[in-house]
């Protein structure tokens, strides 16, 4: 049974584990024999004609939508924007002529996220859900649908939707790409880097005792902690701290690393804990330099690094994949970092308080 915990002790530990497969059954799911991926002509016949792309998300779906504006991006060449549902029920912005929404929703029954398709629906603007959940409510209310195929997700803390969500985005932004004949999305290997991702989860989610061994030495006493990074890597710091405040009740927070010192290194103290994310060439060293100015005022610095761009002492190595897709893999140590300092309080891992799996109240 997929929603039985079998011999792990939380749910959130299994739901970790099984991201490599989560990914190689997205392959499956989503690419042809020939290797390109397969997503219905009607969607992206809708969303070609589309002049600005707006990702609609609350919680962890909102942090892989960043990832995911980013891919559309790159390979679509529709300016895309990520909204949170709740702002953007109450306060939406601006509106381009020919607006495409995305939803993307784990379980497919977030209240403020539907409230936002209620509005789009009226207006009769086209929308494609992302979701976990077939004929959730946002399934199907959305003019079309992919699902996620990551498998029921009990945990509170979301993880592998994060990475499911970002992989089908990446299909989409390729599939996109390629039907408007870019040459970039056409030469993008998308299978092969997913492919690329399922073993580097796995080497990541083999070397568990060294994550829990840096749990406990760093963030099983202090109150605060930050992770830090630029760009794509900022995108994964927000997402990160959720992780570590939502089940291990660390005040945890994400930061563009370039913003600290316009106020939150005033926060760094003895022994707080900075975890900088460096993956991408163009940002890594100004993120060094900026971790160490956190150390110089008493920061224990870690770093999540990305195998080409390391160096002697960093913390934690990741494998190296594209570029646009290393969220994938560097939020997995984050995940376990999240989880080890949680079980070391003695919390309970997969019911943090205060939080539900699905918000259906507005
Ligand atoms: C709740 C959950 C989060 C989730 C958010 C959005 O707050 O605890 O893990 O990210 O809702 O949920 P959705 O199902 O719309 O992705």
């Amino acid at each position: 049974n997929a929603a039985d915990k079998g011999a792990y002790p939380y749910y959130m530990l299994k739901e970790v584990d099984e991201q490599p497969a989560v990914m190689r059954r997205i392959v499956s799911e989503y690419f042809d024999q020939a290797g390109n991926p397969s997503v219905d002509e009607a969607i992206l016949a809708e969303m070609a004609k589309a002049d600005h792309i707006y990702i609609i998300g609350a919680g962890t779906s909102y942090h892989a939508g960043l990832v995911g504006a980013r891919l559309l991006e790159k390979y679509a060449h529709i300016p895309t924007s990520v909204n949170i549902s709740s702002e953007f029920a109450y306060d939406r912005p601006l509106l381009s002529q020919k607006p495409f929404f995305i939803f993307l929703s784990q379980s497919g029954e977030t209240a403020d996220s539907r409230q936002v398709l209620v509005d789009v629906n009226e207006h009769q603007w086209p929308s494609l859900t992302l979701t976990n959940v077939d004929k959730s409510t946002l399934s199907r209310e959305a003019t079309f649908t992919m699902l996620l195929y990551a498998g029921p997700e009990i945990a509170v803390a979301s993880t592998k939707a994060y990475t499911a969500q970002i992989a089908v985005e990446a299909v989409l932004a390729k599939a996109l790409g390629m039907y408007l004949a870019d040459d970039q999305a056409q030469a993008f290997d998308l299978r092969a880097q997913l492919g690329a991702v399922a073993n580097g989860m796995q080497a990541i989610t083999d070397s568990k005792e060294d994550l829990e061994a840096i749990a406990a030495r760093f963030l099983s006493k202090p109150r605060n902690a930050f992770y830090i990074g630029r760009g794509l890597d900022w995108t994964v710091s927000i997402e990160a701290a959720l992780k570590l405040k939502e089940i291990s009740y660390v005040q945890a927070e994400g930061f563009a690393s370039g913003e600290l010192k316009h106020g939150t290194i005033a926060l760094i103290e003895e022994g707080t804990p900075v975890i900088g994310i460096i993956t991408q060439d163009r940002t890594a060293g100004l993120t060094r330099s900026n971790l160490e100015e956190t150390q110089a005022r008493g920061a224990n610095a870690i770093t999540i690094v990305a195998r080409h761009l390391a160096q002697d002492n960093d913390t934690i190595v990741i494998p190296d994949v594209d570029a646009d897709l290393t969220p994938l893999l560097s939020v997995v140590p984050a995940q376990l970092l999240a989880y080890y300092t949680s079980l070391g309080k003695g919390l309970d891992v997969d019911k943090p308080r205060n939080l539900a799996k699905s918000v259906t109240v507005m």
